[in-house]
């Protein structure tokens, strides 16, 4: 082996080690001048570095090539280096703040998002809206409230085989999470005196699968009104009234028969399709109609029971899900984005 032939592995050492003392001290600098000092230092024409790449020609081919890239690699990561601390002490040093206090300008402005009340709520309060200027008073009910309110005063004494219709939550105490706005029907009865006009809007909760159009918690509207010589047709007109106002279009209404307890007769009321205005859509099953709400003449066991004489008053009553409503006014289809907590949904009303 010749003295003078230069040795690959010494070489590398000396790349190596060149990086390991250079790396830490750019790590620490705080001054451009501190900056400029080290790049003379690591990368200047009297540097390590230059030196070791002046002796490459003295290397065989092969070895050329291996610290040729070891060498280039070290530069680069350590022209970076300086680089970056370049640009981060010149940013400080006109913006006159301290390193930890930089602020970065280039980042996003932030803007704070601000809430808005839940698009239930908002009809909530449009339908006490629309019926406080009709006349009526709101009571709020119960969230928890017992067997006789819910049951039993509004003719579903116990035992009574319509009960399964409502699929109830019970306390460990026999309590019940209210299933109807109804559960109101009895103390309103005692405590406003003929003419009678209240709306009672509420949570109710029921033991059931979910799906698009079930929820186990869900707002209800329920109405009551009683007077001497009330007709159904009374209620025809209030609720039209009403849902024109809700949907700020004319809406026609119509009565079909069906079986609810407290009230007889008793039925469903269906508005025409507020989506296509009567025409037909897959919505209202191209029948041009909705079912929207149960209504009918409260019987007289329940006006019986709230203390009313039955032979001097008549009234009615109804219940509607305010959630459907609001599906139909603004197209949607699963009633269960309304408490999923989901922002894309709710930041849209
Ligand atoms: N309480 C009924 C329900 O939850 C809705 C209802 C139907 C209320 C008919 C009424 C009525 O007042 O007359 O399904």
């Amino acid at each position: 082996m010749s003295a003078s032939k230069p040795d690959l592995q010494k070489t590398l050492d000396d790349v190596k080690n060149l990086i390991d003392t250079a790396k830490p001290l750019l790590e620490k600098v705080t001054t451009l001048e501190e900056n400029e000092t080290l790049r003379v230092q690591f990368l200047g024409r009297k540097s390590k570095l230059t030196d070791i790449l002046r002796t490459l020609k003295e290397f065989s081919d092969e070895d050329r090539v291996i610290i040729g890239s070891e060498a280039n690699k070290i530069k680069t990561q350590l022209s970076e280096m300086v680089e970056n601390n370049s640009v981060r002490l010149l940013k400080i040093k006109h913006n006159r703040i301290s390193d930890k206090e930089k602020i970065d300008v280039t980042l996003p402005v932030y803007e704070p998002q601000i809430g808005h009340i839940h698009p239930v709520t908002q009809m909530q309060w449009k339908t006490e809206d629309i019926f406080q200027k009709m006349g009526f008073d709101i009571v709020y009910p119960y969230e928890i409230d017992d067997d006789y309110h819910n049951f039993t005063a509004v003719n579903l004494p116990e035992g009574h085989p319509a009960r399964d219709n409502w699929d109830t939550f019970w306390t460990e105490d026999g309590q019940i999470a209210i299933t109807h706005t109804s559960s109101m029907q009895n103390r309103i009865l005692k405590e406003f005196k003929p003419p009678i006009r209240v709306i009672v809007p509420g949570r109710c909760f029921r033991h059931e699968a979910t799906d698009a159009r079930h929820e186990h918690t869900f707002t209800q509207v329920e109405g009551v009104y009683v007077d001497k010589n009330v007709t159904l047709n009374n209620m025809l007109a209030t609720l039209k009234t009403f849902f024109s106002e809700f949907y700020e279009k004319e809406v026609e209404v119509k009565f079909t028969p069906d079986f609810f307890p407290f009230v007889e007769p008793g039925g469903m009321m269906s508005l025409t399709c507020i989506l296509c205005d009567g025409k037909g859509c897959n919505v209202c099953k191209n029948t041009g109609w909705l079912e929207i709400l149960g209504c009918g003449m409260i019987h007289p066991n329940v006006l019986k029971m709230g203390g009313i004489d039955s032979d001097v008053y008549s009234g009615f009553a109804w219940g509607f899900g305010l959630e459907r409503l609001v599906m139909l006014k603004y197209n949607i289809e699963d009633i269960r984005h309304f408490y999923s907590g989901k922002f894309d949904f709710l930041k849209q009303f």
